[in-house]
């Protein structure tokens, strides 16, 4: 019998009830406003930031409207501004050259490799080249993480600041140092799909007490930041506040009261969802015409979604396998579609950006397939899809041959 899957890959897991009762709270109080604090009251969002800086071991964290929003916040702070021009990957989501060009910069993309992380030897050739770009955004794409050591050691000598992308790395490590701890300034998204989910949502973080000060005015703190638990102190703010416009993206506390719970228990979800991606790993490795990324042992891996490679295979081929899993409950992404659909895009849709061709990203991209793996899934739904997909792609690469 064909076996069919009948899960949801974007169904989530449910809010904790504990933040579901501190939601309540919040909104039965009503001051949701993260500076509207009752006489001698601490607001929700202040207590994010304490415990998210705790939780990453920096001195000082800010929580924002979103995930591009920090990225953009962070470019801003470390001084990015109209026509500059910034490094980043070329396989990424579209928030990420977005940010960059919000704050009328540039993109320059560096190279992918076939482990889905930014390639070094690209990324030394284009730091040295003559007004190279003096910051690098460097996304964690998909929760694969570089070499971070190698890719400090170039970018320290060449004298360029790094803002990690930690969208997908929230709770993962290089090398015992957790994603996020590496670079000046690091941002992760709490939208939906992410480690933590408040609907929408971001956090900054960076141990720079002048960044993290811009950052604070940026996101439009008024003159209120003393009342941030995770912030610089005061006298920081006197160098900074006269000249740092105001681009509102604060957070507000009924998301921050979600979220808090979920920081607690990340730990947790993490190994859940490491479980379900070795199951899937292990169901596919080994199929014929099937690349599995390989983990590198100093990764600490969070994977919260799966990608596997078809590399040089046709089109054609590749349309068949995703054609195919979907029939069978199965939903792949793609991102090697000429035209950008749903949350897939590659560097050559973002126009804006005027990139020349990357032939080694163009080859990743061609072949690279993508799945949701959400915690409402069980380890057996996980080893049925990668029977599922085993299945398909068996059958339409022997058809191939
Ligand atoms: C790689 C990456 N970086 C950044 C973001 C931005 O997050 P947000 O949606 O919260 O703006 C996303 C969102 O999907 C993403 O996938």
């Amino acid at each position: 019998m064909t076996e069919r899957f009948t899960g949801n890959f974007t169904q989530q897991e449910p809010i904790p009830d504990e933040g579901i009762a501190a939601a309540l709270d919040v909104l039965r109080h009503g001051r949701l406003h993260r500076y509207n604090v009752a006489k001698g009251e601490v607001s929700q969002t202040a207590l994010l930031e304490q415990e998210f800086a705790a939780l990453m071991g920096s001195k000082y964290a800010l929580a924002v409207a979103s995930g591009g929003y920090a990225m953009a916040t962070a470019l801003r702070a470390v001084g990015v501004g109209p026509g500059d021009r910034v490094l980043t990957n070329a396989f990424t989501l579209a928030p990420v050259p977005g940010a960059i060009s919000s704050v009328g910069a540039v993109p320059v993309f560096v190279e992918v490799t076939e482990a889905l992380t930014l390639d070094l030897d690209d990324l030394a050739v284009k730091v040295a080249e003559p007004d190279a770009p003096r910051v690098l955004l460097l996304s964690h794409m998909r929760g694969h993480i570089c070499d971070m050591d190698r890719l400090m050691a170039i970018t320290d000598a060449a004298g360029v600041k790094v803002i990690e992308d930690c969208a997908h790395t929230m709770g993962a490590r290089w090398n015992g140092t957790l994603s996020g701890r590496h670079g000046a300034m690091a941002a992760y998204s709490t939208q939906t799909y992410k480690h933590a989910n408040s609907g929408e949502g971001g956090l900054l973080i960076s141990d720079d007490p002048d960044l993290m000060a811009r950052a604070i005015v940026l996101s439009g703190s008024y003159m209120l930041y003393e009342r941030h638990l995770a912030g610089p102190p005061s006298e920081v703010f006197e160098r900074v506040k006269y000249v740092t416009p105001n681009i509102s993206g604060r957070m507000d506390n009924l998301r921050a009261a979600i979220l808090r719970p979920q920081l607690a228990g990340l730990a947790e979800r993490c190994a859940a969802w490491n479980a379900r991606y070795r199951v899937v790993e292990d169901g596919l490795r080994d199929t014929p015409g099937l690349t599995v990324i390989e983990r590198p042992a100093e990764e600490g891996y969070v994977m919260s979604s799966f990608q596997f490679l078809l590399l040089d295979w046709a089109e054609g081929g590749v349309q068949e396998v995703v054609r195919r899993c979907a029939s069978r409950g199965v939903e792949l992404k793609w991102f090697g579609g000429a035209e950008p659909t749903g949350f897939t895009s590659r560097y050559d849709s973002w126009r804006y950006a005027d990139a020349p061709r990357m032939p080694k990203t163009d080859r990743v991209l061609r072949g690279i397939l993508d799945l949701r793996v959400p915690l409402t899934f069980s380890l057996d739904d996980c080893a049925q899809i990668a029977r599922i997909i085993r299945d398909v792609v068996g059958l339409v690469y022997q058809q191939a041959e």
